[in-house]
């Protein structure tokens, strides 16, 4: 039987990140090529973004490459960028029906030519859409990120358009690539692995971390309940006591 109903739907994480490790050890272990890890990989993707608009879910963040997989061997970084683009084109339609807006944060500029067409493309065709934001990081790293929105608001400071007064928790936040989206309440990692890897940092201070041992393609819905359900039973208490959020 589904965990979908053991979820409580009044108390849904606001934004759900999600590091998509282990598809090429996925394809490894099945004496495939690393490629076709990815290739599967792209099937949770859809089945997850679904999942989410389904259980109401408002934001979804994917680190889907980060500044380091530039120094994979170029076939599949050629693959990833094949795999982003082949998908933006065939959901673009399930995107629009389910009311999905896309976003992308990273160095967008980086991207091959192409990749950037037709990311811009459908972000500007979902740009009013209102049930979900998703948003890929590509050629993210969040130290890359950090550095940037640092030298922007330094820039400002020299050019007296702020004061040094005026940096705080929020004017950070509003250069950062994430600037629209709220904090991350959920973030999973697949694949066994404990680590963050350069993925959001700022963002994730009161995230509840939730790892799972399952590869990235066979990741299913119900794995995605459960990570959920796990979220929905632990008490955040954002630096308080127990007894002061009674
Ligand atoms: C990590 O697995 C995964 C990636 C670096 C890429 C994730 C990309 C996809 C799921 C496909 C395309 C994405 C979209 C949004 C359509 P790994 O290769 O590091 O696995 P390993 O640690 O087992 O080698």
């Amino acid at each position: 039987m589904s965990l979908k109903k053991n979820i409580d739907l009044d108390n849904l994480p606001k934004h759900i990140a999600i590091i998509m490790d282990g598809n090429g050890r996925w394809a490894k272990e099945k004496g495939l090529l690393r490629v076709l890890g990815h290739e599967s990989g792209t099937k949770s993707v859809r089945t997850t973004v679904e999942a989410c608009v389904d259980l109401g879910v408002e934001n979804l963040t994917l680190y889907a490459f980060s500044t380091e997989n530039w120094n994979r061997p170029k076939i599949e970084v050629k693959t990833l960028m094949g795999l982003l683009i082949f998908s933006l084109k065939k959901e673009v339609q399930t995107m629009q029906e389910n009311s999905v807006r896309l976003n992308a944060i990273g160095n967008i500029k980086h991207l091959p030519r192409n990749v950037q067409k037709e990311l811009l493309q459908v972000i500007e065709v979902t740009k009013k859409n209102t049930a979900m934001t998703l948003t890929l990081a590509l050629s993210y790293g969040s130290r890359d990120e950090i550095v940037n929105a640092t030298r922007q608001i330094c820039d400002k400071v020299k050019n007296n358009i702020i004061s040094i007064e005026n940096i705080d928790d929020a004017l950070i936040n509003q250069h950062l690539y994430t600037r629209n989206l709220p904090d991350v309440d959920l973030l999973i990692r697949t694949s066994g692995e404990k680590r963050i890897s350069n993925f959001l940092l700022w963002q994730i201070a009161y995230a509840e971390l939730y790892f799972t041992d399952v590869y990235w393609p066979d990741f299913t819905n119900e794995n995605l309940y459960e990570a959920i359900i796990n979220y929905q039973n632990r008490e955040r208490r954002f630096g308080k006591t127990s007894e002061q959020l009674k």
